[in-house]
This record gives structure tokens, sequence and C-alpha cells, in this order.
């Protein structure tokens, strides 16, 4: 009787072993099955996470503006293609580098950084010169944000900015189109009232020339006036065509032409000077619309300035190319531009006064009048076109001029 209730007692706990097993086994499937579920969830929410990083790194990455996050110290922590574009550096160039090395003037950018950093005081379209990797001054206009988080570590401030190296052209040029105005009209006024009694002057002393026996030394002076009244009105003359230049009469001109012309009008000139004229023409350049008379003094002016600027050899070089006047950088309502560029190896120009130098009477000639810069480029701007200057002390001098070819 013991025996089989020994028996009976074993297979019992046999069958809830059994039991209690299958219920571990099924308690461990749904635990499985509960974190293929988590899992599940996990890796679509990272795929999503990763979706809206790629999403926002786009933006960020496309917009045209500069954009550069720096920590508390100072370092850039990020920077956008647009502003690696702009700077000409990559990525892992400038990550984890002060971005003080980037401004041009230390002074200025210690003075901004400390605003920044340690008053918190943020900059809303403050302009300031950058520093690329060839060295050129970029001008900006930049906004910062303070950036915060609740990891301190990614704390600090973001800078978008945009170039205004346009900008700033169009700046000199409005500024030089005001001067001239303003000029234009004071000169206007006294060429002409300087005019009439030099007139009166000149006959007078005409007058009283014929008067004297011929031989007397009186006659030489009063010649002398004469020559000296006829200086002063050859001036007069140039004052009253800077000022009213004249309306352009624009018609179909072969740049190439006109180029080929001035060359001969000057050639006797160059050939004494033992200077080498070169004329480049890279694809066929479509005929201007423009007012021939006026781009020949252009022409002219430029010629005369480069032979004044070689004193024995050297050369002219003039290329003609077309351009696409992307987003029309150079010159409005043209989609390609004609370039003129006219080269030449003479002594070239300080740098300080590379911006005087469309300046009415600005010359650094003994002889000069310092006017020819300023009516080529007020003649450029009548007939459409824009004119620039590059150049490097004993090197030589480049004018580029865009003409619009519509
Ligand atoms: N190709 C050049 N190379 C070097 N310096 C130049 C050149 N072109 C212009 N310059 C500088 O710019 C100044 C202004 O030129 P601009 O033609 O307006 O006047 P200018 O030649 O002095 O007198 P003018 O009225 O007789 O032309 C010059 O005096 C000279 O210093
Ligand atoms: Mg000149």
């Amino acid at each position: 009787m013991s025996k089989q209730f020994e028996s009976k007692k074993e297979s019992l706990s046999i069958i809830n072993k059994a039991y209690s097993d299958k219920s571990d086994l099924s308690s461990k499937d749904d635990k499985i099955k509960s974190l293929e579920n988590k899992y599940e969830v996990l890796s679509k929410r990272t795929k999503d996470l990763e979706k809206v990083y790629q999403f926002h790194k786009g933006i960020i990455q496309s917009i045209s503006s500069g954009l550069i996050t720096i920590d508390s110290n100072g370092s850039i922590t990020f920077i956008n293609t647009a502003a690696l574009g702009l700077l000409d550096y990559e990525y892992q160039e400038l990550v984890g580098t002060p971005i003080r090395n980037l401004f041009d003037d230390e002074r200025e950018a210690d003075k901004v950084l400390d605003e920044l950093l340690n008053k918190k005081r943020m900059f809303e379209s403050r302009e300031i010169n950058l520093i690329g990797r060839t060295k050129k001054l970029i001008p900006i206009g930049f906004t910062t944000t303070l950036l915060s988080s609740d990891d301190p570590v990614y704390d600090g401030v973001i800078i978008s900015f945009r170039d205004l190296t346009n900008l700033h052209h169009y700046r000199i040029q409005i500024e030089r189109i005001d001067r001239l105005a303003t000029l234009g009209e004071v000169s206007a006024g006294i060429a002409h009232e300087i005019r009439n009694p030099l007139a009166g002057i000149k006959t007078s002393a005409q007058v009283l020339e014929e008067s004297f026996s011929p031989g007397d030394h009186r006659s030489q002076l009063v010649g002398r006036i004469v020559k000296e009244i006829d200086r002063s009105n050859e001036l007069l003359k140039k004052f009253f065509h800077f000022a009213k230049p004249g309306k352009p009469k624009q018609e179909f001109v072969s740049l190439d032409t006109l180029i080929e012309g001035v060359y001969l009008l000057l050639s006797s000139k160059m050939r004494k000077k033992g200077i080498i004229f070169e004329k480049n023409i890279d694809t066929a350049i479509p005929d201007l619309y423009v007012d021939e008379n006026q781009i020949e003094q252009v022409l002219i002016n430029l010629f005369l300035n480069s032979l004044d600027a070689m004193e024995k050899g050297g050369s002219i070089t003039v290329n003609l190319k077309m351009v696409e006047n992307q987003d029309e950088i150079v010159l409005e309502n043209s989609s390609k531009a004609v370039v003129l560029e006219l080269e030449d190896t003479g002594c070239g120009i300080e740098s300080d006064n590379l911006e005087r130098v469309f300046n009415p009477f600005f010359t650094t000639k003994s002889n000069g009048v310092g006017l020819g810069l300023s009516i080529s480029s007020r003649l450029i701007e009548e007939n459409g076109g824009r004119i620039v200057v590059e150049s490097e002390r004993n090197q030589g001098t480049r004018f580029t001029i865009y003409f619009p070819t519509s």
C-alpha cells in the first residue's frame, strides 16, 4: 500500500514538473516575442530619426548662407558646405580649430568673441572681414544665435552669414556714381562760367599781339598768354565732357575692330617705347550694342594709362571672352557678358590707391588731370557695362570691362 502511494506521489511530481516546465517555456516565448516587438519599434524609430537627421543635415548643407557653430571656447564644432566653399577649406581642416583664425582683424575678432562667449550678447547683421585659404578678404554680414542644449558639451553659438563681396562692389560703384554726378554738375557750372571770360581774354590778347611789330619781345609774351588760354580751354573741354557726356548713340559694333583701330592709333607710341601688343580672342564674340565713340575713348584712356605705366619695354595684352552672368552677378538684365581684359606689365597701382583710381582728379602723375578713368567708368556705365581693376605693385595692372550681350 505504501509502495503504491510512493509511486503515485512520484508520478504526480513528474506531472507537476512537466506542467511547470511547459509554463516556463511559454513565458520564455512571450519574453522573446515582446523583445522582438521592442526591437522592431526601436529600429523603426532609429530609422525615422536617421531620416529626420538626414533631412535637417540636407537643409543645413544646401542653404546658400554660411553656417558655423562654435563651442564655449570659440572652437569650430560644425561648418556647412556653403561656408567651406566660400573659405576654400575642407571640413576636417577647420573643425576643432579656433574660429579666431578665420577673422582678418585679430583685435576685432577678440572683441566679437568676448561679446559672444563671455557676455552672451548676440549680433544681428554685423559686418566683418573673414580670410580664406587664398588670403583673400571676404566681407561678410553675420547674425548669431545662442546654442544651449541639455548637454553643456553642445553649448555655444550659431553664426550664420552671407558673402557681401558683390554688395561691397555695388556700394563702391554707387558711391562712385554719386560722386561723379555731383562733381559733374559742379564742373559743368564752373567750366561754363570760366570759358566765356577766357574767350574774351584770348580775343583781346590776339588783338594786342597784332599791334606789336614782329620781333617785339612783348609779342612773345602775349603769344604765351594765348597758348596758356588754349591749354586751359582744353582742360575745360575735358571737364565739360565729363559733366555732360551725352546720351550714348548705340549701334552694333565689333569690339575686335574697335581694339584694332585704337591699336593702330597708338602703335607708333608703343613702338617707340618697345611695348609689345597682343590680342587673344576666346570664342566668336557677338557685336555689342554700344556707342562706338564712347567705347573707343575708354579704350584710348586705358591704353594711354598702360603706356604711362611702362617706362621701357613691356606688353599690353587684350583678352576677349564670353562668361555666363550667373545670378546676374556682374550685370543686370543679361544672361551672358562679353569680357574685355586689358593687362599691362607696368608699374602697377599701390593697394591703397586701387579703390581711388576711378575718383575724379585722382592722379599720381605730375602732368595728369585724373579724369581719364572716372570718365571711362562713367561711359561704361552709360553703355550698360561695368569696369573693375586689379593690380599688383611692380607686376602690372588689369582692367576688366563687362558688357551686356543683349
Ligand atoms: N595701367 C595703369 N598702371 C598703373 N597705374 C595706373 C594705370 N591706370 C591708372 N593708373 C593710376 O590711376 C590714376 C588715375 O588714372 P586716370 O586715367 O584717371 O588719370 P591720369 O592718367 O592720371 O590723368 P588723365 O586725366 O590725363 O588720364 C593714374 O594717375 C595712375 O596712378
Ligand atoms: Mg589717364
